[in-house]
């Protein structure tokens, strides 16, 4: 054995050692005239020797490891790789015989700065790392973001082997394109090498980084190519949900600075690396990267690679009354049956009953806008007492409602057939199968659901559901800001709206305010949990702010201010619903009314707006402030173009359709300029200054552009 092994290392030292210094090394002809004649006849010890010699220079001490490698160990082993200072024997490094990712690999530099090792297989394992964390990121809602973009060769082999564009993500590529800022970097960030701070710089400081990336990319349109300095550059461009989030710009403050503008953004299941985390050189970066993350309640696995890798974790997992054994667990009644998950859905697997009708459209009475006394009739049938409320008493319990609760949100939506309703606070997706239930029955409708801690449980269980259940469904891991802000942002109004998300009063307040705003008129929105302070509070104060709202029940006008706790109350008895009623119409009162920016079509101009007036009696004087805003496709220029003026109005029991041409059209030079690559929206706000002995003006619907 000894011998063996004698046999083995004196080849080796022979082969790697001697061989190669006598090829590379002036220094060897002494070696060689002192050493035997016969390179055969040298001893191992003074092979070694030789070796130890000239590994004293890190060059010829990296070729000799490189001979070794490749002469004297890859022989013996299964594999070997060897790149970016990171040696495997045995591995599969499968991604190697892949033939897609070796195309890609073809298109950029594997150099690292590294050099003086051979680094056969270069820097494939982080680009590796990479391509799968861009594939898992798909699983998740978000668009891709890469900090420290250099020539663009990461993001380019991410774009080559994951579909982004299939996949509707943006990928936002932020860099300087003109090395570090001197306003967050400096030679302190790498104490063990300083002299890294000015050789890394001069690198990444071309004149033509900036053009030669935007070109790399310009056949690629979902990659947004932005200069600018992290993190301030995130304050003006950045997605608001994120699902891949790479941060390679070697240096500690921007570094952070990105992690906190951008973590929160990151979806639950979003995937973050970390470039360079690992790497001594950079240690700086990685206690300020570890301390980031442990106030944020998360851990960073290092990787051979160097890399840093995490996971976001969804805050409410592990929470033990989110969890998904409680719901399951609950009493399954006889006439459900399980729903074989798919395999990544067993965690949420639920209980389902068939997808058959309930109550026949003759056993209700159809009627659209609801009153409080349809919604009486309703609650006094025979089909919500006989049917409607025994099948939803025994419902597997997949959310927090109260069957009654279930009962009546069916009931209402199979009266007053709906065309859009959204609820806010999906959970584990309960009350939206009700709205989809009966969605389905009525033939017609759409149900939007959203919760910001459902990015996996959501998805997952609405996948166990009937197809046709599941096309009348769109869910998103939205908070309802962003969700509410999104929907909005479309001309379609709402019919119902659940609001039943964060409870506290400012949150429920927004949640009210916003989704009363782009509810159609006549619609109802559902604040669930009455008997709770926020809820109920927020819908007191939301009706003493918009009195032409009203409630259907009597909760709030029973509020007794000498027992303010006392219970029950709700709108709807044996519920915790209040239910609020939108007017029938827009009417403009005292107050200034702005409807958000509308998306329109790119135009050179906008010449004018049109206001749609029903039959009514009123005068007075109409003030107007109109914006056309426009943004180029980069989103980096943008203009904010104004018109104000007023319209003295008169009707007497009459209709009126106003076409205001503004005196000169608002000239778009984003149009000019970038067109085809902008967009534009405009918006027109309106305050109704009422003759005396006037009423409200009513308006048909908001404010169009001409
Ligand atoms: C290591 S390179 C990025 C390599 C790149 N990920 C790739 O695929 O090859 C680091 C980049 O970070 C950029 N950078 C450094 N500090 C920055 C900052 N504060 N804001 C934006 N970019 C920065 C540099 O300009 C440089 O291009």
């Amino acid at each position: 054995m000894l011998v063996r092994a004698k046999h083995a290392v004196l080849s080796l030292a022979r082969r790697a050692g001697y061989e190669i210094l006598k090829q590379s090394d002036p220094r060897l002809s002494a070696i060689r005239s002192q050493a035997p004649a016969c390179a055969a006849e040298i001893t191992l010890d003074a092979a070694l020797d030789a070796l130890r010699d000239h590994a004293g220079n890190e060059r010829f001490a990296a070729r000799i490891l490189d001979t070794v490698l490749r002469l004297a160990v890859e022989p013996h082993h299964n594999s070997l790789f060897w790149g970016d200072r990171l040696l495997t024997l045995d591995k599969s490094a499968a991604f190697r015989s892949d033939p897609r990712f070796a195309a890609a690999m073809k298109g950029v530099s594997s150099d690292t700065g590294a050099t003086q090792y051979a680094s056969p297989d270069g820097i494939s394992w982080r680009l590796n790392t990479l391509v799968w964390a861009a594939r898992t990121a798909l699983h998740t809602p978000g668009d891709f973001v890469e900090c420290g973009v250099y020539k663009g060769d990461m993001s380019w082999v991410v774009t080559e082997l994951v579909d982004l564009a299939d996949a509707g993500r943006t990928f936002y590529l932020y860099d300087t394109y003109e090395g570090f800022s001197p306003q967050y970097s400096s030679e302190d960030d790498f104490p063990l090498a300083p002299q890294f701070f000015h050789i890394a710089h001069r690198g990444y400081n071309s004149p033509e980084l900036y053009d030669s990336v935007r070109n790399r990319f310009s056949e690629k349109p979902y990659v947004k190519v932005i200069k600018g300095v992290v993190p301030d550059i995130l304050r003006e461009i950045a997605p608001d949900r994120i699902s891949f989030l790479h941060i390679d710009m070697n240096s500690p403050a921007p570094e952070v600075g990105a992690l906190e503008l951008l973590f929160e953004r990151v979806s639950p299941g979003g995937v973050v690396i970390l470039d360079d985390y690992g790497w001594f050189l950079h240690t700086k970066q990685k206690d300020a990267d570890d301390r980031f993350m442990s106030d944020h309640g998360h851990e960073i696995l290092e990787l051979p690679t160097g890399q840093g890798l995490l996971i976001k974790h969804d805050p409410c997992l592990g929470r033990e009354t989110l969890g998904p054994g409680r719901i399951v667990a609950e009493q399954t009644p006889s006439d459900t049956r399980p729903v074989s998950a798919a395999p990544d859905d067993q965690q949420w697997k639920i209980v389902l009953r068939p997808l058959d009708p309930l109550v026949d459209e003759s056993q209700l009475e159809v009627q659209a806008p609801v009153t409080m006394e349809s919604i009486q009739r309703l609650l006094s049938s025979a089909a919500y007492n006989d049917i409607i409320r025994p099948y939803f008493s025994d419902y597997p319990a997949m959310s927090l409602m109260y069957h009654n609760c279930r009962a009546f949100i069916y009931g209402l939506v199979r009266m007053c057939k709906p065309e859009r309703v959204a609820e806010i606070g999906t959970y584990f997706a309960g009350t939206t199968e009700v709205f989809a239930r009966a969605l389905w029955e009525n033939g017609r409708g759409v149900v939007y659901t959203t919760d910001p801690f459902g990015a996996e449980r959501g998805p997952a269980v609405i996948r166990q559901w009937p197809a046709a259940l599941q096309e009348i469904v769109r869910f998103s891991a939205d908070d309802s800001m962003w969700f509410l802000n999104r929907v909005g942002r479309s001309d379609e109004l709402f019919d119902i709206i659940l609001v039943d998300g964060n409870h506290e009063y400012e949150s429920a307040s927004f949640d009210l305010s916003a989704a009363a705003k782009i509810m159609r008129p006549g619609g109802v929105i559902i604040m669930d949990n009455a008997e709770q302070t926020g809820p109920f509070e927020a819908s007191r104060q939301f009706l003493a702010e918009n009195p032409e709202w009203r409630e259907l029940g009597t909760c709030i006008a029973d509020f007794d201010p000498s027992n303010p706790f006392a219970l029950p109350r709700s709108s709807i008895p044996e519920t915790s619903f209040i239910v609020l009623q939108a007017p029938f119409a827009f009417t403009i009162g005292s107050k200034l009314r702005a409807w958000g920016d509308k998306a329109v079509p790119s135009a050179p101009q906008s010449p004018g707006f049109i206001l749609k007036l029903p039959l009514q009696r009123c005068s007075g004087r109409l003030h107007f402030q109109a914006i056309y805003r426009g943004f180029s496709g980069d989103v980096r220029t943008a203009e904010e173009l104004k018109k104000h003026g007023s319209i003295m109005i008169a009707l007497n029991n009459e209709e009126r359709t106003i076409e205001y041409q503004f005196d000169e059209p608002m000239i778009s030079e984003v149009f000019a300029k970038s067109y085809p690559h902008c967009h534009h929206t405009f918006e027109v706000e309106l305050f109704w200054q009422a003759d005396t002995g006037s009423g409200p003006l009513t308006l048909a619907g908001i404010p169009r552009p001409k």
